[in-house]
């Protein structure tokens, strides 16, 4: 199933900021992975800017710094109006999720709470990986946060296992399987933003 001339604006986060990490060259696979589901062969049948890969480390928000609670909206500082922007301007989110001690990262929670009604009514996948578990303790524990929030969560989320194994020379090897499964989760993605387009 190809989905050419989408515009659904999809945006994906690199949960992890750490030096040394993987899971920007997983985010990086991730995201060719969407752009060939969308686009096809992705020779220029399709509308690149419709991606929008967001490195938590280069974003480089402080720790949650404003006085009110977010529903309020009431923005003090420069870095939480461009996020809010930034977000508001997706229609779907992919989480790359890094496993933390049974957990997720702190980067992702942090970058969650900066927000609130910019999250509401927009499905939600997250690519979790980790050693034998997957990382699927930590998108477990992510899910209650994501609901809070009123992110909807489509049922096809990407499990990489043993990711270490699957690192060559810093750069993340995917194979035909997770691929699939990656074109699934952009198929539910899309149809899932349009049936909840009228609440946004
Ligand atoms: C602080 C810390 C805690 C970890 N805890 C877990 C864990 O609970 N389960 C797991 O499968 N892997 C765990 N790992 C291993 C990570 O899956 C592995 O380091 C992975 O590369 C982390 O993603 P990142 O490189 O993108 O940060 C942990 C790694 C770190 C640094």
């Amino acid at each position: 199933m190809r989905l050419h001339g989408c515009m659904t604006r999809i945006m994906i986060i690199v949960g992890s900021v750490r030096p040394g990490r993987v899971g920007l060259s997983v985010a990086e696979w991730v995201r060719d992975r969407i752009q060939e589901t969308l686009h096809g062969d992705g020779s220029g049948g399709g509308d690149a800017a419709s991606l929008d890969l967001v490195d938590l480390a280069e974003l480089n928000l402080p720790f949650l710094d404003e006085p009110h609670h977010p529903v309020k909206k009431a923005y003090t500082k420069p870095h939480t109006v461009a996020w809010s922007e930034r977000v508001s301007a997706a229609d779907a989110v992919v989480l790359i999720s890094p496993e933390y001690n049974h957990s997720y990262s702190p980067a992702l929670k942090n970058a969650l709470d900066f927000l609130y009604t910019e999250w509401a009514h927009k499905p939600v996948a997250v690519v979790s990986y980790g050693g034998a578990s997957a990382g699927t303790r930590g998108a477990a524990a992510l899910a209650p946060v994501l609901a809070s929030v009123g992110l909807v969560k489509v049922a096809a989320n990407p499990e990489i296992n043993f990711i270490g194994t699957k690192m060559v020379d810093g750069v993340f090897q995917g194979d035909d399987k997770l691929a699939g499964t990656v074109a699934a989760m952009t198929r539910m993605l899309v149809e899932t933003s349009e049936a909840l387009k009228p609440l946004r």
